[in-house]
């Protein structure tokens, strides 16, 4: 409908600006796996090195099809670290966390991109979007297993 017009073109301004911050997140959220995987010590070593590179694969994964969505959508996705950073909400790695924080800091950060993410799916949807809904909720179910199994793996 015409009336409906201005608010829907709103909406997808709306949609552009929330997929880049999570272009951002998702960003930061690589090199933090870089810098876990790196950094981690102690006797679950193997396990944990191993786990946060098939993270981060998983992570420039989601990142590419996000930018792309972007691109697709019209808009520019941040692509200098100095932006990114500035943009995005998860906080990147201080450095000498133990392995108990590195998995504590991932299931919050996973845990704040999945609300991002179901936030940014309905706006989508407002926006008459369903493309970018669909995306983000196909990306949900991966995100929430995720948390799943880091919160089974800190329980004792
Ligand atoms: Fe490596």
């Amino acid at each position: 409908m015409a009336t409906n017009a201005p608010e829907k073109k709103q909406h997808s301004l709306e949609v552009i600006e929330k997929l880049n911050k999570q272009v951002a997140n998702w960003s930061v959220l690589y090199m933090k796996l870089h810098h876990f995987h790196w950094y981690v010590k102690g006797p679950h070593f193997f396990t944990l090195h191993e786990k946060f590179e098939e993270l981060y694969n998983e992570a420039t994964l989601i990142l590419d099809e996000v930018a792309e969505r972007v691109l697709t959508l019209g808009g520019k996705p941040v692509s200098t670290l100095k932006d990114q950073l500035s943009l995005a909400s998860i906080r990147e790695a201080k450095g000498g966390e133990s392995a108990d924080e590195m998995i504590k800091q991932l299931t919050d950060d996973l845990l704040q991109l999945a609300a991002e993410s179901k936030e940014l799916a309905e706006t989508a949807d407002d926006a008459g979007d369903a493309p970018t809904a669909d995306m983000l909720v196909g990306r949900q179910e991966w995100i929430e297993k995720t948390v799943w199994m880091l919160k089974a793996y800190q329980e004792t």
